[in-house]
């Protein structure tokens, strides 16, 4: 996006409010076929969903959908929306890319939705930020003030619409055209016009609670029922049923211990953040990859592409050392190794240097990413 000052967005309106950017594309395509996407809705495995208005009143249906489906829609005001397409469709993946000024662990994923003329999802808000990309046809926005979960909803059994939204802004939008939405801020897209395509990049904050949760539940894996209170000093006390400061300190101790270990924490966020939203896309090989087979293929400066599903990122230690995390699962990496999963890390697809070969740690960390699905050997040239 070469007309668009990041550094500005960030200070101005990141997560504060709401940006119309017209067209920054140097030049925009809209990348995804209608009839590609109602057939992404088709398969088990992806998350797709249909609302139709009809006489005021929004229906939801969640897919996947029989392939006749869409054709027997009638002349009601449709929307069928498709989540993380980017995991299907690469040139949806590549919408991203212009995006990543935000660190990879806040995005979550590009859904995608089609509308006929006066479709849509109704007025929400949502928890996260968003950058809804025009893809073909016209969108009519309106964007409103900050709601939150006290905010009057609309009784409906599915879909959580705000009652009373008033819009502070409206705009159309035209292909290539980005609309910033912050998290809380009302918002109502509504297609002008059929053949309506909208890209949502979403991103992702873990709740205070989520954290606190999935934190903890880790701690007390690791913990044994005879890690407990003991009091081999015990003294005498005036009324037995006080709880006295000096046993409140150790239990409040006890459970302290654990929760602020910053090390074991930033290994099992990194772990945790990068576990996969949708395990299906499963790209692990039948048989673990021979070692000879690596050492060919490293040594033919074979590409390592990702796994669009999967989810790669890294904690830099004062040791200068890298924990690399990917899909759940953490790598310690010095040398060789840190330098190819920064490399992983930074890029979708890279050329391995045929020097890794000299490398066991590279070799055995490539080896152990291909078994667990999370990258494979771009071999496409020579197939062809
Ligand atoms: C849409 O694409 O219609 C909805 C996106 C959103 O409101 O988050
Ligand atoms: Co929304």
């Amino acid at each position: 996006m070469p007309d668009f000052d990041f550094d500005l967005f960030l200070r101005d309106y990141w997560q504060k409010k709401p940006l119309l950017i017209r067209n920054p594309w140097a030049e925009w395509h809209n990348p995804l076929d209608p009839d590609e996407l109602a057939g992404l809705a088709c398969e088990a495995g992806i998350e797709s969903r249909l609302i139709e208005s009809r006489d005021g009143r929004m229906t939801l249906a969640h897919g996947p959908f029989a392939e006749d489906r869409f054709g027997e829609l009638g002349k009601a005001p449709w929307t069928l929306l498709v989540q993380a397409v980017d995991h299907h469709v690469p040139d949806v993946a590549a919408l991203i890319a212009p995006f990543r000024f935000v660190p990879d662990w806040r995005i979550d994923d590009v859904m995608v939705s089609y509308a006929t003329d006066g479709g849509g999802v109704g007025a929400h808000f949502d928890q996260y930020d968003v950058f809804l990309v025009q893809g073909m046809g016209q969108r009519r926005w309106r964007v409103g003030p900050v709601y939150d979960d006290s905010s009057p909803l609309l009784p409906h059994e599915d879909l959580r619409l705000l009652a009373g939204f008033e819009a502070t802004d409206e705009w159309v939008l035209e292909p290539g055209d980005i609309l910033y939405v912050p998290p809380g801020f009302g918002h109502d897209g509504v297609a002008v016009g059929d053949d309506c395509m909208t890209y949502s990049i979403g991103f992702r904050a873990p709740s205070r609670s989520d954290l606190i949760a999935g934190w903890c539940d880790h701690l007390i894996d690791s913990l044994t029922q005879d890690d407990r209170f003991a009091d081999p000093d015990l003294r005498t006390q005036d009324n037995p049923g006080e709880i006295l400061p000096a046993a409140l300190d150790q239990l409040h101790a006890m459970v302290m211990e654990g929760l602020s270990d910053r090390a074991a924490f930033a290994r099992w966020f990194g772990e945790y953040s990068s576990m996969r939203k949708y395990p299906e896309a499963d790209w692990r090989p039948e048989e673990p990859v021979e070692t000879d087979d690596l050492v060919a293929a490293i040594e033919d400066g074979v590409s390592l592409a990702r796994n669009p599903a999967s989810r790669f990122s890294f904690i830099r230690q004062d040791t200068g050392a890298i924990t690399l995390f990917v899909d759940g699962q953490s790598f310690d990496c010095t040398g060789e190794s840190a330098a190819l999963a920064e490399a992983l890390c930074a890029e979708a697809m890279i050329d391995l240097d045929p020097a890794l070969t000299e490398s066991p740690d590279a070799r055995r960390l490539i080896a152990a990413l291909i078994d667990q699905g999370s990258i494979a050997f771009d071999d496409e040239e020579e197939e062809d």
